[in-house]
């Protein structure tokens, strides 16, 4: 094998060099929220796709029902007598047949509500072309991450959130969205069989502090050191890319925060993310 990669010479002038490593980040950067919104994608169908299941068959057995209320509405202009109308009021069940299209029209206006929010946080999770700091609600942020990564969550892990009274904070938010999106992924990726994500949220003087805290299998010591790096990876190969936290701390460092981890294994682990209120430098917009 060639010490140098054939497409990265090394008797490129420095200033070349510079500029192609900055390309290959920006399609690292690419790639990697292209895998993350694949990989969403499934969760989003999968979250989708149970209430309207429900839906459909409750439309189906509205259409019975309503067939039946047809019958009686019919029978009103052509029964002979009361008898009659009563007659049919009793073989088409009215009475259940009205408490439950109460109860199908409640259920379907409730599931159809919950595919509204699935996709209101997916259009907010994606803003892609956004580019530019802007002042925004990170608890909204945290929020709307939660709605998108719930597929991954439910069945593992309790969310605890001990939200502060936060400011809104000059960010790119769905920048940031993407690094909560990970963090969380990672946190229910540890948890084994059931556990606990606690999301903390604190005010302190000029900057914001978040914390993810999960009851997950924790991080070797001799790997937290390299948990940031490119391509560290523990997960099976096919399974993760090691990117998700490099880029989380690209995204915070170019928010001029920071991010630290701390873990005990067998008891879970703290990810602390600290941004600063305003960035500097920043023309006030509002
Ligand atoms: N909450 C956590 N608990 C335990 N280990 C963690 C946690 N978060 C990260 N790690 C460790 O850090 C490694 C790197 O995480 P990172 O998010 O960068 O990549 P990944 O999750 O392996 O893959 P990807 O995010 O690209 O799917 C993980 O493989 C895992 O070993
Ligand atoms: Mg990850």
């Amino acid at each position: 094998m060639a010490d140098t990669p054939s497409n990265m010479p090394e008797d490129l002038p420095p200033q070349e060099l510079s500029a192609r490593l900055q390309q290959a980040n920006r399609q690292l950067h690419q790639s990697e929220k292209m895998a993350a919104i694949g990989q969403l994608a499934a969760g989003v169908a999968h979250e989708i796709n149970n209430p309207v299941g429900y839906v459909y068959s409750n439309l189906q057995t509205l259409e019975h029902y309503l067939s039946d209320l047809f019958r009686l509405t019919d029978a009103v202009e052509r029964a002979d007598s009361l008898e009659d109308l009563h007659q049919i009021r009793k073989s088409i069940d009215y009475e259940f047949l009205r408490g439950d299209l109460e109860d199908l029209l409640a259920e379907s206006r409730e599931g159809i509500e919950r595919v509204k929010t699935i996709i209101a946080a997916m259009k907010d999770f994606t803003h892609t072309e956004e580019e530019e700091f802007r002042y925004a609600d990170l608890h909204r942020g945290i929020e709307t991450t939660l709605n998108v990564v719930n597929n991954e969550l439910k069945y593992r892990a309790q969310v605890v959130r001990d939200f502060g009274d936060l400011p809104e904070i000059r960010c790119i938010i769905s920048q940031l969205n993407q690094v909560i999106m990970n963090l969380l992924v990672n946190a229910a990726h540890a948890i084994e069989n059931t556990g606990t994500i606690t999301i903390r949220t604190r005010h302190e003087g000029d900057h914001v502090t978040l914390e993810f805290e999960d009851t997950g299998k924790g991080i070797d010591p001799a790997d937290l050191s390299r948990i940031f790096d490119p391509f560290f990876t523990t997960k099976p190969v096919g399974k993760g890319t090691g990117l998700g936290l490099s880029l989380s701390f690209n995204i915070i460092e170019k928010h001029h925060g920071q991010i630290t981890a701390a873990s005990t294994p067998g008891q879970g682990t703290l990810f602390r993310i600290r941004l600063p209120i305003e960035q500097p430098g920043a023309v006030s917009d509002e």
